[in-house]
């Protein structure tokens, strides 16, 4: 059977450009080549494709011919970027993008691909922009009835025409400590607790330089704990991870460079908490139109076990050492299994969607 072509689509114009690469190295490692003839494509810093050489894995500083997927129907090969080239540099059956936040996770490239009509791994456009903002991911999950941390948002000009009012407005509806969140973002970049009004202004100020909507949310002494999800309809749930980390928080330096930040899988959670935050993840995810995975990730009140989803995340890290491949292997399947059932996963939700009419015929 003839190899399916599988294009590897990494890196970014985002904070988690580096993060990306390291997802997009441990995939490319585990994609079975008897099955799959995988392209690497990387996306440079100014949001620039370029096709890697052949065999050369994800990785920096980035190499290859500059290329373009045209927002053609059916048109599914890259060309080069030069003008007037008019031969395409390889042939895709599917993209895995790999590109975390902003321009990969957030329905941009979803919408690129729908255009193209490619196939590819992972939530549609509005599934992946409803998991990338945090605020309206969080009207939906309350809409839906599902425990989220009582927040207010706040827009850039109302910060600032007067942060001192924000300051005063977030401090009487949600009181302190709060924490503060650009609405999307990633690897808690921009992210701080504020415990008094002079953290609160500098927080907010943090948050501003990422995103022009940001999120002050009750913080409460929190343990992370946190559901894989694969499938379309029906999706399932893994068992439950737990991270422990000796920082404040889950910040950036606890997820990439802290050596004692833990992933514990199986969570040190009761049988009965567990089940109920399975079931829980289920439920946001479709709450938020996701498709194919995602991670589901609760903060657990330390003293109360009083439980919230925190967010949903359509793109997780993807190294196999990361918390998502860890709960599937730990559930039962392995990291080269689990790629080939996200794939699978993308085909059929392609499949789907294209057998759907486009015209109105009387029946
Ligand atoms: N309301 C909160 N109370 C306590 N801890 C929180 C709260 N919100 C976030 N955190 C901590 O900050 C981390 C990062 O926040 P999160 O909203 O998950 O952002 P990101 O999308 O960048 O991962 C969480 O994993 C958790 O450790
Ligand atoms: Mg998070």
């Amino acid at each position: 059977m003839a190899k399916l072509r599988v294009g590897l689509l990494f890196g970014g114009r985002s904070v988690e450009h580096e993060v990306s690469i390291n997802s997009a190295y441990s995939i490319f490692r585990a994609l079975d080549p008897e099955r799959y003839e995988v392209h690497v494509i990387a996306v440079d810093h100014a949001g620039r494709w370029h096709l890697s050489p052949p065999a050369r894995p994800p990785q920096s500083p980035i190499e290859g011919d500059e290329v373009r997927a045209p927002a053609v129907p059916g048109e599914r090969g890259l060309l080069p970027a030069a003008a007037g080239a008019a031969q395409p540099l390889a042939q895709l059956d599917i993209l895995f993008p790999i590109v975390h936040g902003r321009g990969g996770e957030d329905g941009w490239l979803q919408g690129l691909l729908e255009l193209a009509e490619l196939p590819y791994v992972g939530s549609g456009v509005l599934g992946s922009a409803l998991q990338m903002d945090k605020e309206v991911s969080k009207r939906l999950l309350h809409a839906a009835a599902l425990p989220v941390l009582p927040w207010i948002s706040v827009r850039a000009p109302e910060l600032e025409r007067d942060a001192a009012a924000v300051v005063r407005r977030a401090s009487d509806d949600i009181g302190l400590p709060v924490f503060v969140k650009p609405a999307n973002g990633g690897s808690s970049v921009g992210i701080s607790r504020a415990a008094d009004a002079d953290g609160l202004a500098a927080a907010l100020r943090e948050a501003a330089r990422y995103d022009t909507k940001i999120l002050v949310e009750r913080a409460i002494p929190a343990r992370d704990v946190e559901v894989a999800l694969l499938g379309n309809e029906p999706v399932e749930a893994s068992i439950v991870g737990e991270i422990r980390t000796r920082r404040e928080f889950y910040d950036y330096e606890a997820k990439y460079v802290d050596e004692d930040t833990e992933l514990l899988v199986p969570a040190p959670i009761s049988e009965e908490l567990s089940e109920r935050l399975r079931a829980l993840a289920i439920e946001a995810f479709q709450a938020l139109e996701g498709d194919g995975l995602a991670r589901v990730d609760f903060v657990v009140d330390r003293d109360t076990e009083e439980f919230f989803v925190n967010e949903v995340n359509s793109l997780p890290g993807f190294t196999d050492v990361s918390m998502y491949p860890q709960l599937w292997q730990a559930t039962g399947l392995p990291y080269p299994a689990l790629l080939d059932r996200l794939i699978e996963l993308g085909m059929e939700r392609h499949r789907r969607r294209s057998a759907l009419e486009t015209q109105y015929r009387r029946t």
